[in-house]
């Protein structure tokens, strides 16, 4: 296919993508046009946590589409994926968090959540933290904590404010007039931060202080990347609304929120339709969404993650890295220098090795690799992260 294609008529989101053909993934690798196989140390930002074509995921895609596809709108008709697995959802988390609504991306999870928390509250102020991530619509956006990314789309939604994470201090600018609060509860764009301990438990504190809503987004270190199925249980802190998608349905698109049974109903009337979606729920996502759901709770998959980490947090260790930040299979390599961590991603391309960068930590190479990785696979491309510092040269041009 011509590349010349791909950069005119698709449209770009940099100038400079990585621009690799692809031909076919199957577990941790994706093959190029050329037949290369490339380690897959990035998992489609961490969205494909069963790996590439896993057969559990692909039987009940191919069996769903066999027996009806799109039907209608959602919420109207009773279709067994989407109900089962919300169930089954339902069944994994505190009570509070029983009732699901599927949507099409992660961003519009987080815009359903925003709604929501003000319907629910009648309040309008939004409390999100800097450097956060939470999705690219407009709302979403406006909860950037990255003035440089977002100023160009001004005006955007007004009533938001901003504490910086892990700054007890700070939570006192949360008050009655305070719908939600919104947290990733591990900062991904910002350099993988995990909150410091005892911080989110102050956080729901303050919240229920004062009435406000907590929103966790755990878009990216939900379904088990962290060696729990949702990061929060590692922190003593339950939200009033979860915000989920990527890894949820290995690969194919998908957000969704929960919170209570009571909460959601307010989207039922006044105003009725409170918030509607053509394609969310749809029952080929709803079946996919099941088997990952199913594979992840039948095996050691999530517990699996925490060893592996050991395995790389082992093997990682170098001059030019800094630190290893997160938490089981999300893993940030923080480099001494930008130019270090654009050196190591593009070297790694070339060598057949997947990385990437992180939004907003430009020091940072980041490792979200498939949860069914291998630790021979990780033993393999860890060898070449090693191989690939210790040829840098400050020099080195590109
Ligand atoms: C923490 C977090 N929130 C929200 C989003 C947006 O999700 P999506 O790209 O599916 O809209 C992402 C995506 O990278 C994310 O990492």
């Amino acid at each position: 296919m011509a590349t010349d294609d791909f950069f005119k008529y698709q449209a770009q989101t940099t100038p400079h993508p990585l621009g690799l053909e692809i031909s076919h993934a199957k577990g941790s690798y994706i093959f190029d046009a050329n037949g290369k196989a490339h380690l897959d140390f990035v998992a489609g930002v961490s969205a494909c946590g069963l790996g590439h074509g896993h057969p559990r995921v692909t039987k009940a895609i191919k069996d769903q589409v066999d027996r009806y596809m799109h039907v209608m709108v959602y919420g109207e008709y009773i279709q067994s994926p989407a109900v089962e697995f919300t169930k089954l959802l339902a069944a994994q988390l505190p009570e509070n968090l029983e009732t699901t609504y599927l949507v099409n991306s992660g961003t519009e999870a987080m815009e359903g959540a925003l709604k929501l928390a003000r319907r629910c509250t009648g309040r309008s102020e939004l409390i999100a933290a800097n450097h956060a991530y939470h999705g690219n619509t407009t709302g979403s956006l406006s909860l950037m904590g990255y003035e440089e990314r977002k100023s160009a789309f001004r005006p955007l939604m007004p009533d938001i404010r901003f504490i910086n994470f892990n700054d007890e201090g700070d939570l006192q600018r949360i008050t009655e007039k305070t719908a939600a609060v919104v947290l990733e509860t591990i900062q991904g764009g910002a350099g993988f931060i995990l909150p410091k301990e005892g911080y989110l438990e102050q956080v729901r504190k303050r919240c229920d202080e004062v009435g406000a809503l907590l929103i966790l987004d755990e878009i990216q270190p939900g379904f088990g990347r962290t060696g729990k199925l949702f990061a929060f249980e590692h922190f003593n802190c339950v939200p009033d609304i979860l915000v989920i998608g990527k890894g949820m349905a290995s690969g194919l698109p998908v957000g969704a929120f929960v919170a209570s049974h009571q909460m959601m109903a307010t989207l039922q009337d006044n105003p009725k339709l409170g918030h509607i979606t053509t394609f969310g729920g749809n029952p080929v996502i709803a079946a996919a969404s099941l088997a990952t759901l199913n594979e992840l709770l039948e095996t050691t998959l999530i517990p699996d993650t925490l060893e592996k980490e050991k395995l790389f947090r082992r093997l990682l260790v170098h001059p030019l890295i800094e630190e290893v930040r997160g938490k089981g299979l999300m893993l940030a390599l923080i480099l001494k220098t930008k130019d270090i961590a654009d050196y190591l991603i593009l070297e790694a391309a070339k060598n057949g090795l997947i990385l990437f960068w992180l939004l907003f930590e430009t020091r940072a190479a980041r490792i979200s690799p498939p949860l069914t990785i291998s630790m021979k696979e990780i033993e393999a491309g860890c060898d070449q992260i090693i191989t690939i510092l210790n040829s840098y040269q400050p020099s080195t041009v590109n």
